[in-house]
């Protein structure tokens, strides 16, 4: 069986690459490329797997690119600011602009790269979300991901209870928020994905999953469908949780349902001996919930799944010492089977799978 290059972000100064032989079972770390500070997310080019995009979530934010070399050495090439405080994602579109996203101080940039995809255009406006009508310390936007859906860009704010709806103005090329799907309030939307015109949140303040339609219609309202508390039962007192990644496969010929795995972390004074659970969730007909994982890891806040079908799943903690961990799905996508791990580096917040 084939091998894979893992690409591991982090609160660090570098991105490290792992070599992954499921043949072996082990995951073996390669290479520690510098970065600058907190290289926390990193998102692949949707088409050139040499290309690797990264954050600087520092108090001036940044973006930047790198070409990837061999065992997953990063050369950075450029860099672009990110206009605001702690980019906690960035994610390339498929209009050649790298959506990047300031927690810190509510706005982000859409920066355009140039032919070669590693070369920025740096002269986009910043986009400014709205200051939530909320009590201080609440009063602020905090932008958290950006997802495309056809012409829109949709970015839930985790600060404004909501997931904006984004698009180009024609004359002016600026994204303007143009509708929203609201989320409970006090919920916290994170990450979101979207299958056909579901959308699927995950909450960090409440730690729930929603699912409700994107409509046609920008300016109409959308209700919640369903929600599901994805807190793993009889926690240990003194656990707190805060809900963060989710992730969304389509049915495939070994996995014939489509599922959704939902990170929670545990960020309370005691952790649970089994570590955090990742949360498995039947999509149709209904949204379903099939079973608590639990990882030995300690909050994970970014997982990704990749391999043949996307047949195994990457996760790290944020705390902690347990290492990277890979795990393959068995029961048709139902569950998760631990593979491999490396404990070399005791913490990883953000993952790119990659052929070897
Ligand atoms: C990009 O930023 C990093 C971190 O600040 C810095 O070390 C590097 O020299 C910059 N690269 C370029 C091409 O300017
Ligand atoms: C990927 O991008 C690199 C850097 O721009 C370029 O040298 C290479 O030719 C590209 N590969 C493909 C398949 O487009
Ligand atoms: C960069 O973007 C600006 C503003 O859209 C544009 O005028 C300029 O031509 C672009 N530069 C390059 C090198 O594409
Ligand atoms: C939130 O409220 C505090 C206290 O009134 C104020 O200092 C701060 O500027 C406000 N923040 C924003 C983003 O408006
Ligand atoms: C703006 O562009 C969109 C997408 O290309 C198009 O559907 C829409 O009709 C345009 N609106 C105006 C006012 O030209
Ligand atoms: C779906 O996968 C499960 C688990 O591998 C299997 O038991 C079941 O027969 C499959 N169903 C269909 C319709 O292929």
């Amino acid at each position: 069986m084939a091998s894979f290059i893992i690409l591991a972000g982090g609160y660090t100064t570098f991105i490290a690459s792992y070599l992954f032989n499921p043949s072996a079972s082990s995951l073996t770390l390669l290479n520690q490329s510098p970065t600058g500070v907190n290289p926390s997310w990193i998102a692949a080019h949707p088409t050139n797997s040499s290309i690797l995009y990264a954050v600087n979530e520092d108090t001036v934010g940044q973006l930047q690119s790198f070409l990837v070399g061999q065992n997953g050495a990063l050369v950075n090439v450029a860099n672009a600011s990110s206009g605001g405080n702690g980019p906690a994602f960035a994610n390339p579109l498929s209009t050649g602009e790298v959506a990047i996203m300031n927690f810190g101080s509510g706005d982000g940039k859409f920066v355009p790269t140039l032919e070669d995809p590693l070369e920025f255009n740096d002269t986009s406006a910043l986009v400014k979300f709205p200051v939530p009508n909320k009590p201080a310390p609440d009063n602020a936007s905090r932008p958290h991901m950006a997802l495309e859906f056809g012409s829109e860009v949709l970015i839930p704010d985790l600060g404004a209870d909501t997931v904006y709806r984004l698009s180009k103005d024609n004359t002016t090329g600026v994204y303007q928020i143009k509708g929203q799907l609201d989320s409970p309030a006090g919920s916290g939307p994170r990450h979101i994905v979207i299958k056909d015109d579901m959308l699927y949140t995950i909450h960090e303040k409440d730690n729930t999953l929603t699912q409700q339609q994107i409509p046609a219609d920008v300016t109409a309202p959308s209700p919640i469908i369903a929600s599901f508390n994805i807190t793993p039962p009889n926690p240990p007192a003194g656990s707190q949780f805060a809900a963060a990644e989710i992730r969304l496969l389509p049915a495939s010929t070994q996995f014939n349902k489509s599922y959704i795995y939902a990170s929670n972390r545990n960020i309370g004074s005691v952790q649970d001996p089994q570590g955090d659970a990742i949360a498995i969730y039947e999509v149709e007909p209904e949204l379903k919930f099939v079973k608590h994982v639990f990882t030995g890891l300690q909050q994970i806040r970014g997982m990704e799944f990749g391999g043949d079908e996307k047949e195994f799943l990457v996760a790290a903690g944020f705390a902690g010492d347990a290492g990277v961990k890979v795990f393959k799905r068995t029961a048709g996508g139902a569950d998760l089977e631990f593979v491999a791990e490396s404990k070399d580096i005791p913490t990883r917040t953000s993952f790119v799978f990659l052929d070897v």
